[in-house]
C-alpha cells in the first residue's frame, strides 16, 4: 500500500513528483507529501485531506523552491499511526537533513522506538520515521548515505521499500527494498515520448547513463507510464544509488548484482478515465475486450492450449496429484469459481484457501502439487508469501497476475496473465472477469494434458469460452436497467447475497462489490446454509439479492428463495432470459443472456452486481474509485 515517487536529474521535479502520487493514489490515498533537494538543505510539504490530499498538497507547492532537481513523493495508506499531518510522509531526522518515505511496515518498530527514543526526537506515530533516525545515527559517523541507509536496515526486521533524500549529497537518492516492490529507471529529464532503452540493456552500460540525465524510482511502473519503456525492478535486499544520469544497484551488504531490464507494457491512455465519470465505469465497460483479449492466442489450430510463461513441464503437470489455490478478495472468489471447474474437468482435488491464512495452517504439500496464486497486482503480499511458502515446499508454482513482471511473476514456476489493461478503480472488475476466463482456460489445459477431455469436447468448451465477450457487452447494456432497479433498493441497508454451486462465489464478488463501494452491510451465503443460522436475521424489508440463472442448483436455490421471501425479505434476482418459473419468485430481477455452460454463467452473472453496487454508492453519493479506507494493492500483512 503507499505510492513511492523519486527523481533526480529532472527539470520539473515537482510537477513530475505530483503527476507520480496522482498515478500512485488508487495504492492509498490518507495523506500526500513531497521533500525537495533545495540547496544544501531539504524543503517538504505533506498534508493528510482524505481523497483531497493531492489537491491540498498541489497547492502547499505552489511556493516550493525553484530550480530543484532532486526529490521524493508519497502517498499513503496509514498503518501505523492515524491519517495525520505529522504521520504524512516524507519523515526527517532530528537535524531535517534527512528526508525519507517508507512502503511496509516495520515489525520491530517497538523495541527501535524504545531505543531510539531516548537520543532523538520522535514526532510521529510511525514506524517510518525511526528509519529516519536510524540513518542519523549511521551517519554520524562520516560515511556516505547509501552505507548510512545500508547499516540502518541491518537493525530492521519487517517490509521495506525506501527513498531517501540526505541535504549533504545534493541530486543522490538512495533506494532500497524487502518485501515491498521498487522499482528504477532512467529517463530522458523531460516529458515527450518515453524513453526506451532497450530491454538488453545494462544498468551499468555508461552510454546508457550519459545520454539520459534522468534517474527515477517508483513503487510501481504506473507512476512511470509515458515517461519510461525500460524498467529494473529491485529484488529483496537490494539497494540502488539514483543520481542524474546513473543508477548503481547492489545488494545491502554491497555485493555487485545485475538487474534484469524490463519493459513497461502499458500505455497512458489505457491509465486515464477516457470520457468515463470514474475508472470503475470505464472498466466495466473494458470487459469485453478484457476477456477477449485474455482468450486470445490460446488455442492452437490442433486443439492444445497455450499459456504465456511456463516452466512447470507436460510431463511434471501430468503428474500433480492435488490443485491449492491461493488469493485475496476479488481473486479469492475468482479462485472458488476456477475450483468447480478444475475438479469437474480434471477430476484432481483442488483446495481453495485465503492466501492470508494459508501459510499459518501448516500446509500438506509436495512436488506434486500445483499451487496456483490468483492475483491482479501481483503484489498482493500475502498470495506473494503464500506462494514463497508452496515453492520452500517443492509444490510446482504457478500465479494468474493482471501486471507484467510483477514480483509473483518473477517469482513463480509459471505465468497465465490476464490481459485487462491497468485497473486503477479500488473495486476489481474486469481483471476478476479476466481471472475468471484464465482460470476456465488453465482448468481446460490441464484437464487435456492429462486426457480428462476430448480433444472435441474441449473445442466445443473453447468455442463457448469465445462467445463470452459478446455476452458480456449484452449484459453491459443493460446497465441502465440495473439502475433503474438500484433506486427501489437505495433506501435499503442490510443486503444478504445468496446463491449456490458456482453461484456463491458469485454471490460473494456481489456482496464485497457492494461493501467496498456502497459501505452497506452485504452477507454471502450458500443458499442452503440459510435455514441453518442466519436466517434469523431476515426482517421485512431486509433485501435477499440471488443468483438464480440455470445451473443444476436452481431448482434448490428457487426453494430456498421462498423461504426467504415468505419472511418478508425483498427478493432480487439474477436470472436468464426468458426464465418465468424465476421470475416468479422474485419482487425484481436482473436479466442476463445464458452461457454455453453452467461452469462459465459466473462469467456473465456478476457483471448486474457490479452495477447494482455501482449504482446504489453513486445513489449514496460516494467516490467509488476511492472508497474509503482502502487501497487497491495490499502490500502489508
Ligand atoms: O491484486 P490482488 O488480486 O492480489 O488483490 C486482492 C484483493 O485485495 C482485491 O481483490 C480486493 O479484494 C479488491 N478491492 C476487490 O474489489
Amino acid at each position: 500500500m503507499c505510492g513511492i515517487i523519486g527523481s533526480t536529474g529532472s527539470d520539473g521535479t515537482i510537477d513530475l513528483l505530483l503527476e507520480g502520487i496522482g498515478r500512485l493514489e488508487y495504492r492509498g490515498y490518507d495523506s500526500a507529501g513531497v521533500a525537495l533537494q533545495a540547496g544544501d538543505h531539504l524543503w517538504r510539504a505533506r498534508v493528510a485531506d482524505g481523497t483531497r490530499s493531492l489537491d491540498t498538497l498541489r497547492k502547499l507547492t505552489s511556493d516550493s523552491p525553484d530550480g530543484s532537481r532532486a526529490g521524493i513523493g508519497h502517498t499513503r495508506w496509514a498503518t501505523h499511526g492515524k491519517p495525520t499531518d505529522s504521520n504524512a510522509h516524507p519523515h526527517m531526522d532530528c537535524t531535517g537533513q534527512i528526508a525519507l518515505v517508507h512502503n511496509g511496515i516495520i515489525d520491530n518498530w517497538r523495541a527501535l522506538a524504545e531505543r531510539l527514543g531516548v537520543t532523538h526526537e520522535i514526532s510521529s506515530e510511525t514506524d517510518s520515521e525511526l528509519l529516519a533516525h536510524l540513518i542519523e545515527d549511521e551517519l554520524t559517523s562520516g560515511c556516505s548515505l547509501v552505507q548510512a541507509v545500508s547499516g540502518a536496515l541491518r537493525y530492521v526486521e519487517g517490509s521495506f521499500a525506501v527513498a531517501v533524500l540526505w541535504a549533504q549529497e545534493p541530486g543522490t537518492i538512495v533506494a532500497a527494498s524487502r518485501l515491498s516492490p521498487l522499482v528504477v529507471a532512467l529517463g530522458s529529464g523531460s516529458d515527450g515520448e518515453p524513453t526506451d532503452v532497450g530491454a538488453d540493456r545494462s544498468l551499468n552500460d555508461k552510454s546508457v547513463s550519459v545520454s539520459l540525465p534522468e534517474a527515477l524510482l517508483a513503487s510501481d511502473t504506473s507512476a512511470l507510464l509515458g515517461r519510461v519503456r525500460t524498467y529494473w525492478a529491485l529484488e529483496d535486499d537490494e539497494i540502488a544509488v539514483l543520481r542524474p544520469g546513473s543508477i548503481q544497484v547492489t545488494t545491502l551488504s554491497g555485493e555487485a548484482v545485475e538487474p534484469v531490464a524490463r519493459r513497461v507494457e502499458w500505455d497512458m491512455n489505457s491509465a486515464q478515465k477516457g470520457g468515463y465519470e470514474d475508472f470503475m465505469s470505464k472498466e466495466m465497460h473494458e470487459q469485453p475486450r478484457a476477456v477477449a483479449d485474455t482468450l486470445l492466442d490460446r488455442l492452437m489450430p490442433d486443439g492444445s492450449l497455450t499459456l504465456d510463461e511456463m516452466r512447470i513441464t507436460e510431463d511434471e503437470l501430468r503428474d500433480v496429484d492435488k490443485v491449492v489455490i491461493v488469493a485475496c478478495g476479488s481473486s479469492f472468489h475468482a479462485g472458488l469459481v476456477a475450483k468447480y471447474a478444475i475438479e469437474h474437468w480434471t477430476r484432481l482435488p483442488t483446495e481453495v484457501d485465503i492466501a492470508s491464512e494459508f501459510r499459518y495452517r501448516d500446509p500438506i504439500l509436495d512436488s506434486h502439487t500445483l499451487v496456483v496464486g490468483i492475483s491482479q497486482s501481483g503484489e498482493t503480499i500475502d498470495t506473494l508469501q503464500a506462494m514463497k511458502e508452496a515453492g520452500k515446499l517443492r509444490a510446482k508454482v504457478l500465479v494468474i497476475s493482471n501486471v507484467v513482471d510483477s514480483s509473483m511473476t518473477r517469482k513463480a514456476n509459471g505465468v497465465l496473465y490476464t490481459r485487462a489493461g491497468p485497473e486503477i478503480g479500488v473495486a476489481a472488475t474486469k481483471t476478476h472477469l479476466s481471472q475468471l476466463v484464465a482460470l476456465e482456460i488453465l482448468a481446460l489445459y490441464l484437464a487435456r494434458l492429462r486426457g480428462t477431455l476430448y480433444p472435441a469436447e474441449a473445442h466445443r468448451l473453447f468455442e463457448d469460452l469465445s462467445r463470452l465477450p459478446d455476452l458480456i457487452s449484452t449484459t453491459l447494456d443493460r446497465a441502465q436497467a440495473v439502475s433503474d432497479v438500484a433506486e427501489t433498493y437505495s433506501e435499503i441497508r442490510d443486503f444478504f447475497y445468496l446463491g449456490r454451486h458456482v453461484g456463491y462465489p458469485v454471490a460473494m464478488e456481489g456482496a464485497l462489490k457492494l461493501k467496498e463501494i456502497s459501505y452497506l452491510r452485504a452477507e454471502a451465503y450458500p443458499a442452503g446454509e440459510l435455514k441453518h443460522g442466519p436466517i434469523a436475521l431476515l426482517e421485512p424489508g431486509t433485501a435477499v439479492v440471488a443468483v438464480a440463472t440455470r445451473t443444476r442448483m436452481q431448482g434448490k436455490l428457487l426453494s430456498n428463495v421462498e423461504e426467504v421471501r415468505s419472511r418478508g425479505a425483498r427478493v432480487l434476482l439474477v436470472a436468464n432470459d426468458g426464465d418465468e418459473v424465476a421470475a416468479a419468485v422474485a419482487d425484481d430481477v436482473l436479466w442476463v443472456p445464458k452461457t454455453g455452460h453452467e461452469l462459465f454463467s459466473p462469467v456473465i452473472d456478476v457483471i448486474p452486481l457490479q452495477f447494482l453496487a455501482y449504482y446504489l454508492a453513486k445513489k449514496h453519493g460516494l467516490d467509488v474509485d476511492r472508497p474509503r479506507n482502502l487501497a487497491k494493492t495490499v502490500t502489508v500483512e
